[in-house]
């Protein structure tokens, strides 16, 4: 591809036409608005989740059948990752984009000692063995093809401490080291693999986390965020991914966007901005 071809993509409205997307977690949150867009600008999107009801409905009502197809997936599961692989090379042709966006988080226990290894291994399981299992039977999909994008939803705790729970915050972490070690082995086939590290956000993820209702959940992440006058929505995160999966990221690979307003630059105890109120 040429740079005006690139230019012309960019400034295009249909940034993902001809692709075809697998987005784990699809059903709902960050997912759902995900496959919404990408839809939006042009591709096939195989949403693969476990809430079944809740993807049927989606693809059927809202993205369309002609564009879309539900796969009951647990990304912990190898062969319905593969599966779900193969549903979107059989149904659609190829795969070109794959998000690996499923993700959980433990009940809120802030000391160590009260946390259960269940939880902890479920928290693993799903948000580091789900990925990994994502971007093996991508791979397998891309390298003989030799292009595609790897995406997977990481967080702020990809990269600070004590901003979730020990399950979660080591879980992102590996999330990043996965991208990394992938982005490396998969640059030789021309396949990027990058995450996306969003500030917290009101899905049912983090609102049943904390417990609190949709309004109250935003008016607190905004009390502590770092950029104030905007709050994060699940389309500032849908938009990220957009451009990861595009072509107007052709040169970006093992990188870990954050979309957090700052927020995990910022140490607010030694802070010199701070005006006089
Ligand atoms: N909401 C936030 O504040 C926030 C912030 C940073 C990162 N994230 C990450 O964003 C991603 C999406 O979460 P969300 O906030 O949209 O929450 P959500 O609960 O709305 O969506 C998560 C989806 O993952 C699906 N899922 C859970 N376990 C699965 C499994 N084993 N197999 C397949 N699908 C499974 C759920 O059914 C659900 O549809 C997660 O990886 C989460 O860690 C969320």
């Amino acid at each position: 591809m040429t740079s005006s071809e690139v230019i012309s993509t960019t400034t295009g409205q249909r940034r993902l036409e001809g692709k075809v997307a697998i987005i784990t977690g699809g059903a709902s949150g960050i997912g759902e608005c995900t496959a919404k867009l990408f839809v939006h600008h042009g591709a096939k999107v195989v949403v693969a989740d476990i809430q079944d009801d809740l993807g049927r409905a989606l693809c059927a009502n809202v993205l369309g059948s002609t564009n879309s197809l539900y796969v009951h997936c647990d990304v912990t599961d190898e062969s319905q990752v593969q599966a779900a692989v193969a549903a979107a090379v059989e149904t659609f042709g190829k795969l070109d984009i794959m998000m690996n966006n499923a993700g959980i988080a433990d009940p809120s226990k802030p000391r160590i000692i009260d946390n259960d290894k269940q939880d902890f291994d479920r928290v693993l399981s799903v948000n580091i063995t789900g990925v990994f299992l994502g971007i093996k039977h991508a791979a397998q999909a891309m390298i003989p093809v030799k292009t595609g994008s790897i995406l997977s939803t990481a967080s702020v705790a990809s990269y600070i401490g004590g901003s979730a729970s020990h399950a979660y915050t080591c879980s992102k972490h590996a999330v990043v080291g996965l991208t990394k070690n992938a982005a490396v082995e998969l640059g030789q086939f021309g396949i990027r693999v990058n995450c996306l590290s969003p500030y917290v956000l009101a899905t049912p993820l983090a609102t049943e986390f904390v417990d609190l209702d949709g309004a109250e959940f935003e008016k607190y992440a905004s009390s502590r965020a770092n950029l104030k006058g905007v709050t994060l929505k699940a389309e500032d995160v849908a938009n990220a991914a957009l451009f990861l999966a595009s072509d107007e990221s052709r040169y970006v690979s093992g990188h870990n966007l954050f979309v957090d307003g700052g927020f995990s630059i910022v140490n607010p105890n030694i802070q010199i901005f701070q005006y006089p109120q």
